[in-house]
């Protein structure tokens, strides 16, 4: 009996060359897809009950047809799930609603946000230079308009506050903080790693440090074992303190001005203070990870770079500290710890 054309199909679906062309590029899509659903708030018009994309689209003001589109894309990719007509939740789209407590909805959201499609359209500048985007469209630098402008500053430290969530909930299940004394989150952001780590370890103390606009906003986390200290650690003499945290801080700049940030810590730091680097690691294995993405991330935005553990070695070895161990997390950061040397 000759073979079905059906056979057929199914042997030249073995996945190739082209599979792998347009499953890279295909995730170009996803991904604005993703950022799309999470600006609409379309997870939070979704409960338990499955829905349908009409109903979904009449909730959050956008077109039905559209969306369902949106979703079937999505639900492909395991996130959102589709049954006949209707969608529900998988683990992975619960983690855009607003209410989850580790939602990454606001982190998500800034992907498809118009300053960063406005910064992908001037990629080839960061290729062809190796410099952000930033340089080209706002040469004063990626947290200078932060600064100039109160609205894009809320909704950056809205979104650090969201990628955060379970990065704080790993650092705090992956490191014993009681001994750690007075404790400066250095470009701390709105204070979420630090008041975790003070509210799990009684015995400490934390002093946020973040430039003043950023610590105007968080005001209100202010007590009698957190206190607020505005300042530019460019410019700024930094507290002394028994350690040292930064999280997603050294992989927002090149290595000189990273080594003048550690170097600022190093001046600082009693010669017994820890310093706890919180960054992802990029790994040896060649294979696809997160840090690889947020890498071009950083390209394109800050003119930063996320780095490997010999990376991060040779920049602490240059200002004064030595690497004593990384500990990975449960999420994509690891702990880098590092003593005075
Ligand atoms: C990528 S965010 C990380 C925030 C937080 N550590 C986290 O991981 O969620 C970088 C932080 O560095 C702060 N920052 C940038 N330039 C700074 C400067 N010159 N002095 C002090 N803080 C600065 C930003 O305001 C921002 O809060």
């Amino acid at each position: 009996m000759p073979a079905s054309d059906d056979h057929h199909a199914a042997l030249d679906r073995r996945p190739g060359p082209f599979d792998t062309l347009t499953g890279v590029l295909g995730g170009l899509f996803v991904g604005h897809c993703l950022a799309a659903v999470a600006r609409f708030g379309i997870a939070d018009a979704l409960d338990d009950t499955p829905r349908t994309a009409e109903e979904l689209a009449e909730a959050t003001g956008v077109n039905p047809e559209a969306l369902g589109r949106v979703l079937r894309l999505l639900a492909a990719h395991g996130v959102f799930a589709a049954d006949s007509d209707r969608f529900t939740h998988t683990g992975a789209s619960r983690m855009l609603r607003s209410d989850h407590p580790q939602s990454w909805r606001d982190f998500a959201a800034t992907f498809g946000s118009e300053s960063t499609v406005k910064r992908l359209a001037y990629f080839d500048y960061s290729l062809q230079t190796g410099l952000p985007v930033t340089n080209k469209l706002n040469p004063d630098g990626f947290f200078a308009i932060l600064d100039s402008d109160p609205e894009a500053g809320r909704v950056f430290d809205a979104a650090m506050a969201s990628k955060a969530r379970i990065q704080v909930a790993s650092v705090l299940a992956a490191y014993d903080f009681s001994d750690c004394g007075t404790i400066a989150d250095i470009g701390g952001g709105q204070g979420h790693l630090l008041q975790a780590v003070v509210d799990a370890a009684e015995r400490t103390t934390g002093i946020l440090f973040d430039l003043p606009p950023v610590i105007e906003r968080a005001a209100e986390i202010a007590s009698d074992r957190l206190t607020l200290q505005p300042g530019d650690f460019f410019k700024d003499p930094l507290p002394a303190c028994d350690t040292y945290m930064l999280m997603d801080v050294i992989h927002d700049w090149d290595v000189e001005r990273a080594t003048a940030i550690l170097a600022a810590v190093r001046k600082a730091a009693p010669p017994h203070a820890r310093l706890l680097l919180v960054e992802s690691v990029i790994p040896d294995d060649p294979g696809p990870d997160w840090s690889k993405a947020m890498d071009i991330v950083m390209l394109i935005h800050t003119g930063g770079r996320q780095r490997t553990r010999g990376e991060h070695e040779s920049l602490l070895h240059t200002c004064g500290f030595r690497l004593k161990r990384v500990i990975a997390t449960a999420s994509d950061v690891s702990i880098i710890e590092a003593a005075c040397a």
